[in-house]
């Protein structure tokens, strides 16, 4: 069986209203694109998810990861949208596509991606996580729980196919560099990057044997993209389960404790990762908290069977609950860090404009 390519290429091209949420209208002209683009055969199958202001369009192919086609359908599909958006008079419409014209693959051109390139098992479940209000690095401490932590991950104990551990490939989104872990061994010294997150992330995990890939993360950092402060990355990450690989449920599992994450308002707050179901992925307060949906499907010949809710589960409510009380926690903290972001991260946001504003004002203490 040849392999095929799953793609998640995701942007906010517009949000109703203000940042909370996406206008169905947009929603139907993706899928309309998708449909056509499945029709003349670009596509085996598609499903257009979203969480809060972001549009994900889940795509099955035989183009391969960074695929000419693939990214220029994704990219003009967005522009279609961006129509929409404008027509609608939607918040920030556009505001992703950072560059006027597509060139040859959407590296640095604002929109991100996850792409996944294996053959398909006799049964393969595939868990897609997207996020709103938050960055790539959020996504390290849920994959290194599913991948290499013996107490989420039981199979790591007890599933002699996983007992020897998997590979990760992390990146360094500012110098543009990238290491490979071989874990457990090397489990230390992968924590001493990851640990960071707005500057390490997750990019793959393989298996240890075959080399192949099982989870991928979209790594796109829009502000360093684009020299300017435009709104939080909000990654996608795909994850594969069972037979060898973590449960389902083992998957899932680093969600029911929402870790704090930077993002929230104005990109520039710490927060807690709320975990919801599809039709709460719609940030309200303080243009938050954070939002994680999962959605699940059985790949059949690369046809996208589902999705399934996976948060919409009462077993996540716990995990809702633990976030509200952090969010009322933090949000006390008003303006002062650790709430706020420390000043190396505000860089990234609007606060040096007004730094700029104030330099002069300061005098010499002798
Ligand atoms: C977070 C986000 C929002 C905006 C905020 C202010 O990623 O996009 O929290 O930063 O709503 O938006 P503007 O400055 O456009 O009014
Ligand atoms: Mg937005
Ligand atoms: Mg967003």
């Amino acid at each position: 069986m040849a392999k095929k390519t799953l793609s998640v290429i995701k942007a906010d091209v517009g949000g109703y209203v203000g940042h909370s949420a996406v206008h169905p209208e947009l929603i139907s002209t993706a899928e309309e694109k998708l449909a056509e683009a499945k029709r003349n055969g670009l596509l085996i199958d598609y499903y257009c998810g979203h969480c809060g202001d972001d549009v994900a369009l889940i795509m099955t192919h035989e183009k391969g990861v960074e695929a000419e086609p693939i990214h220029r359908f994704a990219w003009e599909t967005f522009e279609a949208m961006t129509e929409v958006a404008k027509k609608l008079k939607q918040y920030g419409a556009g505001q992703d596509l950072l560059t006027d014209a597509f060139s040859g693959n959407l590296r640095g051109m604002g929109p991100g991606y996850a792409e996944i390139e294996f053959e398909e098992r006799k049964s393969e479940p595939v868990l897609i996580f997207l996020a709103d209000k938050t960055e790539p690095g959020a996504w390290n401490m849920p994959l290194y729980k599913m991948f290499a932590d013996p107490f989420n991950t039981a199979g790591l104990v007890i599933d002699p196919s996983m007992h020897d551990g998997f590979l990760f490939e992390v990146h360094d989104l500012f110098e543009h560099k990238k290491i490979l872990f071989d874990l457990p061994s090397e489990l230390y010294d992968m924590l001493v990057f990851i640990g960071a997150p707005a500057r390490y992330a997750i990019k793959y995990v393989y298996k240890k044997d075959t080399r192949e890939p099982v989870a991928t993360t979209s790594t796109q950092r829009l502000a360093l993209m684009a020299g300017r402060y435009v709104g939080k990355d909000d990654p996608v990450m795909i994850v594969r389960a069972q037979s060898g690989l973590p449960a389902v449920g083992e998957v899932v599992e680093p969600f029911a404790f929402p870790h704090v994450v930077a993002g929230w308002m104005r990109g520039s707050h710490h927060g807690p990762l709320m975990p919801v179901s599809i039709k709460d992925a719609t940030p309200a307060r303080f243009d938050g908290p954070p939002r994680v949906v999962c959605l699940g499907f059985q790949l059949a010949d690369w046809k996208l069977i589902g999705p399934r809710d996976l948060f919409a589960d009462p077993s996540f409510d716990r995990a809702r609950q633990i976030a509200l009380e952090m969010a009322d926690y933090l949000r006390q903290h008003g303006p002062f860090e650790p709430h706020r972001l420390p000043m190396e991260e505000m860089e990234y946001t609007t606060l040096p404009k007004v730094l700029e504003k104030l330099k002069d004002r300061f005098e010499p203490l002798d």
